[in-house]
């Protein structure tokens, strides 16, 4: 399906705005808490926003052999996996639904009743490379000794749970702890490799309140970290940022202590300032604590939803089962990421930082939610007239697992 790139964007980012809102307190809160025809090569090209390799790859070449062309990369010049199209892939996902026991019930999508699997079935061919499938021995191999978190929201947690399962296919991770309603905080340990992998919530990155019972906006101190992962910083090696879609709650906001305005207040008596400013501000913020601290950075940008304009309750809302065809970035997403790259940018210089430049890949694969399979065999007695759809998530297995592909070259060059 071609898409409709006439759109008003200003309306069409309200529309999207309000379906968020709408959606967010059931979802967020219910839910959280190659080149086939060429043998092998090396293909890699500079790309000044993306600091990753990544090397070529054949379904027919052998392991060994896709090893070793890592091995002479190291110095070379960058791909931009960012543009690229899904291809068909027949070899599917390195696990399932019933091979991986740490899916959260709402994302798994086979174990719900999902009936269809073509969505399984895809990988992203970036044009001037290939991205190597996931390989699990080695990423334990490069985090061994280290601590990996997960900071953020849901988004982080899908993240997290995807490489949790990419892992578990050749050592399982024991939890060692947990904390918090819905597993917000929670800690494994691999064994195997001395790796131990983490995930804290913080939807906002810096200090706040989340809105709650008698709280029916958001509360941020945009120029001070989140004191929950903050004051761990230093047990971590690696960290994975990945937030956004809280920043769209009405909330006031307070810089050095004093209301700097607030955003969607029907109730404050503050001036509206937006959300953008105060994103690009807590993603600042995060990056210069991260960096004073001298641990390595991953930003994930914005994970785009798919509802389109839909009411998250409506038949259908996002039931695709294949992905667009060049579908270009626009509205919240376009901007949500803009404002991210521009902040990895200013502040790259200073600190291991890599951006995981997600955007725009996810925006093409509307048939990677779970929809209505939110909840196990919606359908079971018919088809009502609304139905609660989770059109925000990725299915697990699903497209959130090539982040984890894409984020083990950033991790490989570190290391070298
Ligand atoms: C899941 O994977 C396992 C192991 O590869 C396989 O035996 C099983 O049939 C798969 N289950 C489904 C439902 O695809
Ligand atoms: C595991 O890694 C930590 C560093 O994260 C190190 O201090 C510890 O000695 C390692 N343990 C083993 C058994 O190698
Ligand atoms: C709201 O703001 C106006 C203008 O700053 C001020 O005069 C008024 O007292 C404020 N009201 C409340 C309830 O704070
Ligand atoms: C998606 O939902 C719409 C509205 O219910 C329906 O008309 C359409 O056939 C559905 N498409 C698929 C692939 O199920």
């Amino acid at each position: 399906m071609g898409l409709n790139e006439q759109q008003n964007v200003p309306s069409q980012r309200k529309i999207i705005v309000f379906i968020v809102l709408a959606f967010i307190p059931i979802a967020l809160f219910r839910l959280c808490f190659n080149n086939p025809f060429s043998s092998i090569k090396d293909t890699s090209l500079q790309d000044s926003a993306a600091n990753v390799v990544i090397t070529s790859f054949s379904s027919s070449s052998q392991e060994e052999e896709s090893q070793e062309s890592f091995d002479h990369i190291q110095d070379e010049p960058l791909c931009d996996y960012t543009q690229g199209n899904w291809v068909r892939d027949e070899i599917g996902p390195l696990y399932n639904g019933s091979t991986c026991g740490t899916i959260k019930d709402g994302q798994n999508c086979f174990r719900h009743g999902r009936p269809d699997s073509g969505y399984l079935y895809w990988k992203w061919k970036p044009n001037e490379c290939d991205i190597p499938r996931f390989d699990s021995n080695r990423f334990l191999d490069l985090m061994r000794d280290k601590h990996l978190a997960f900071i953020g929201d849901s988004m982080a947690r899908n993240q997290l749970e995807s490489l949790l399962c990419l892992l578990s296919t050749v050592s399982s991770p024991d939890l060692v702890y947990r904390n918090g309603e819905d597993n917000k905080f929670r800690r494994w340990r691999f064994e195997s490799h001395n790796v131990t992998v983490s995930v804290y919530w913080s939807p906002f990155l810096v200090a706040g309140l989340e809105k709650s019972g008698n709280l029916d906006h958001n509360v941020l101190h945009i120029d001070r970290v989140d004191e929950r992962w903050g004051n761990h910083l230093e047990r971590f090696d690696t960290v994975v940022v990945s937030v956004g879609h809280w920043f769209l709650h009405p909330a006031v906001y307070y810089e050095s202590g004093s209301v700097l305005g607030c955003h969607s207040c029907e109730t404050s008596n503050c001036t509206e300032v937006g959300f953008y400013d105060v994103f690009r501000k807590a993603i600042r913020t995060t990056l210069r604590a991260v960096a004073g601290s001298g641990r390595e950075v991953i930003l994930t940008t914005f994970s785009p939803s798919h509802f389109e304009g839909r009411p998250w309750d409506s038949l259908g809302a996002c039931n695709m089962t294949k992905p667009y065809e060049g579908k270009v970035l626009e509205g919240l997403d376009l901007d949500m990421r803009k404002i991210e790259i521009e902040e990895y940018t200013a502040a790259a210089a200073e600190v291991r930082l890599e951006v995981l430049d997600v955007t725009a890949m996810s925006v093409l694969r509307p048939d990677g939610h779970p929809g209505p399979y939110m909840y196990a065999d919606p359908f079971k007695n018919g088809v009502p007239e609304r139905i609660p759809n989770d059109c925000l998530h990725w299915c697990l297995p699903g497209p959130v697992d090539t982040w984890n592909e894409i984020m083990i070259e950033m991790l490989r060059r570190w290391k070298v």
